[in-house]
């Protein structure tokens, strides 16, 4: 999946009401906000990642990593998921341009903050807590359907 197709149809968007763990990064560079939730499951006497979702504020990059990356950390353990860094989550896009390295991160510091809030059934949070629903999720699935561009516009 290159980084258009990712766009045009993200993975895994939304809330998960029944996750074990939820992580949110707010980007000092851009203002935009990444939340990604985590649930668990028992696989062969390991604990393993058996699903992950994730609802965002980004820009597009952001929004083809977080998916990219909810399908990468499936299967793995909460220890080998913290090994991978930004790059390696988004590694199945193509390089991103500079410009766009921080979304990575970005993503790559919401997954850390679920793996590591994986204890606290409250969500994690080291951005300052705007509102994320439905309407978001369903805006952005609208968007990667159509292909059109979604401004969302933050209020102080
Ligand atoms: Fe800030 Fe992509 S997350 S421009």
């Amino acid at each position: 999946m290159n980084l258009e197709d990712a766009i045009a149809n993200p993975q895994n968007l939304g809330e998960m009401t029944d996750a074990d763990a939820v992580g949110t990064v707010g980007s000092p560079d851009c203002g935009d906000m990444v939340r990604l939730w985590i649930k668990y499951k028992e696989k062969d006497g390991r604990k393993v990642i058996d699903k992950a979702s994730f609802q965002s504020f980004g820009c597009q990059t952001a929004i083809a990593v977080a998916s990219m990356a909810t399908e990468l950390i499936r299967g793995k353990t909460r220890e080998e998921a913290l090994q991978m860094s930004a790059a390696e989550l988004s590694q199945p896009l193509g390089p991103l341009p500079p410009m766009k390295i921080h979304c990575g991160q970005m993503v790559e510091g919401a997954l850390r903050a679920a793996l590591e809030g994986e204890s606290s059934p409250a969500p994690v949070s080291s951005a300052p807590a705007t509102p994320v629903g439905p309407t978001l999720a369903d805006a952005l699935s609208a968007a990667g359907k159509t292909a059109g561009k979604v401004k969302i516009v933050l209020k102080s």
